[in-house]
């Protein structure tokens, strides 16, 4: 189960919007979507660090890394240079030679102590950390785990609720739902406001970190 809420934004959707790869793509170059929905440019959606991460609890294989790379570079919009993919080199090797391919970003996490397992808080401090430093000046992050598939308005999606991140009230915008499978996802232009943080593919403000989580984070977020 992997996608979500359809927001349909593009009435007249080209073929530029079709990420996934089929055969006839397959000696294609490994470029960007790009973006033909004028209610979304210029949302800072696209200037938003996407983190992806993988092999940091040992079962997401290269090929599942490929496949979410894919979805990746398959959204209207996406730039090569904020995507970064945070990876446990134990795990998953060969991911510095596949984000080359794909033109992405890559940094691998190791604990001091090689043998150490690293908990989900510790991932996520990295992650946050290595975004932070890299894009100082963007005021949301993206994180993604990797063996998800976006669907193809995944950012179309999160540009367009990035708006209410600017309520203090909600912590923030999840693309995935537990519940969203196709047979009952009926309304494409709903979107709903939840208790829960259904993590997986979600866009938080960075100050969220900064102010709220940084000094907490194995209280906070050690859970999946
Ligand atoms: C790779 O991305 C950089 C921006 O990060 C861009 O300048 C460069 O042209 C891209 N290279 C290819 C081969 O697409
Ligand atoms: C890690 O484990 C291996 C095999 O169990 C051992 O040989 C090695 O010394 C350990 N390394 C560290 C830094 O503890
Ligand atoms: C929708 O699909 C899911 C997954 O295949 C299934 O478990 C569920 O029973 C279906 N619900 C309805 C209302 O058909």
């Amino acid at each position: 189960m992997f996608l979500i809420f359809y927001i349909l934004l593009c009435p007249s959707s080209s073929s530029a919007d079709t990420p996934f790869p089929t055969v006839s793509h397959r000696e294609m170059p490994l470029r960007p979507a790009i973006l033909t929905n004028h209610q979304i440019m210029g949302s800072a959606m696209f200037t938003t660090p996407i983190m992806v991460i993988a092999g940091t609890r040992g079962h997401t294989s290269l090929s599942d890394l490929t496949l979410t790379l894919q979805t990746v570079l398959g959204q209207p919009g996406v730039q090569n240079k904020y995507v970064v993919v945070v990876y446990d080199p134990r795990h998953i090797p060969d991911v510095f030679a596949l984000s080359r391919l794909f033109n992405f970003s890559s940094k691998a996490i190791v604990p001091q102590n090689f043998n150490d397992t690293m908990q989900y808080y510790e991932v996520m401090q990295v992650v946050f950390e290595t975004a932070h430093a890299a894009f100082p000046e963007s005021p949301y992050i993206t994180i993604v785990e990797a063996g998800l598939l976006l669907a193809p308005d995944f950012l179309a999606y999160t540009a367009s609720l990035l708006p209410l991140l600017h309520d203090p009230n909600i912590l923030g915008i999840s693309a995935w739902n537990p519940n969203g499978y196709l047979n009952v996802s009926t309304r494409p232009d709903l979107a709903y406001r939840v208790e829960d943080f259904p993590g997986m593919a979600f866009t938080l403000r960075m100050d969220t970190y900064l102010k709220e989580l940084r000094t907490k984070m194995k209280e906070c977020c050690n859970r999946r």
